[in-house]
């Protein structure tokens, strides 16, 4: 790459959950190495757009800086990912940063993530350990079984597979079934508990079958999560549980 002296970024901003968003043109100092996180925190240090003028900073969510807790997602060039993971070197410029349009936007790429955990918890998506602590060691999980709930368990709620989802729009309340953590707490045999309950919950959810041949969520996962595969299981396991509540057993695991 040709030695460069500035970075661009073109940020849409809004300024309050109800305003109408615009776009604003940056120039950055270049650092060897710098992420799009660094990037907004200079124009953070230094407010000044492309054209001179003093503006307001830009806000935005983020963590652990490590890809770990999803908070700093947002639209990079089109793509939903995480900005402290994304290199401006890898970027083509000007870099073009948005908000997910899957959230509520509170300010500029700063959005609200609350209806996905408010999704996940319609659904139970963990496992209670309140008084198990004495319980002693739990029955053994085929290794299968571990690997299959291990890769699971790698997701962060970034919701980025949501903004790619073809099922997930402002009609739908796809939103909890789209994050695999609802499998996640089915696999392990201390999850299997509350299976029923959480079966129930996910099926109060309207979802669409289709979604599980829709391949957009695994293209976009950071963690290579199998999402296809976890939604297409939670149909087959909410068909069953249909089928219980029907007869009213609770037996036919
Ligand atoms: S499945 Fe992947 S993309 Fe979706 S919320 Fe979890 S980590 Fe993010
Ligand atoms: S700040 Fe946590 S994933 Fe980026």
């Amino acid at each position: 790459m040709a030695e460069q002296s500035t970075v661009t970024f073109v940020i849409t901003r809004q300024d309050s959950p109800d305003a109408s968003p615009y776009k604003e043109t940056f120039e950055i100092p270049y650092k060897t190495n710098m992420n799009v996180i660094s990037g907004l925190m200079e124009i953070q240090r230094n407010p000044v757009n492309a054209d001179g003028e003093n503006t307001s900073p830009v806000q935005w969510d983020m963590n652990c800086l490590e890809e770990v807790c999803g908070a700093c997602s947002m639209v990079i060039n089109g793509t939903a990912r995480q900005s402290c993971a994304a290199l401006v070197d890898d970027l083509e410029q000007p870099i073009h940063l948005e908000p997910m349009s899957t959230f509520p936007v509170i300010r500029d790429l700063f959005v609200d993530r609350e209806q996905m955990f408010d999704a996940l918890k319609q659904v139970k998506a963990w496992i209670p350990i309140d008084g198990t602590h004495d319980l002693g060691p739990g029955p053994r999980m085929p290794e299968k079984k571990r690997q299959w709930a291990y890769e699971l368990s790698k997701c962060m709620s970034c919701g980025v597979c949501l903004e790619a989802c073809p099922n997930v729009n402002d009609k739908s309340d796809f939103i909890g079934r789209a994050c695999p953590q609802s499998a996640f707490v089915q696999c392990p045999s201390t999850g299997e508990m509350n299976a029923s309950e959480r079966l129930d919950g996910l099926m109060k959810m309207e979802a669409s079958q289709a979604a599980a041949n829709a391949q957009n969520c695994v293209q976009v996962c950071p963690k290579g999560i199998p999402l296809t595969t976890s939604i297409a299981a939670m149909n087959r396991a909410t068909n069953i549980q249909a089928f219980k509540n029907f007869f009213g057993s609770d037996e036919a695991h």
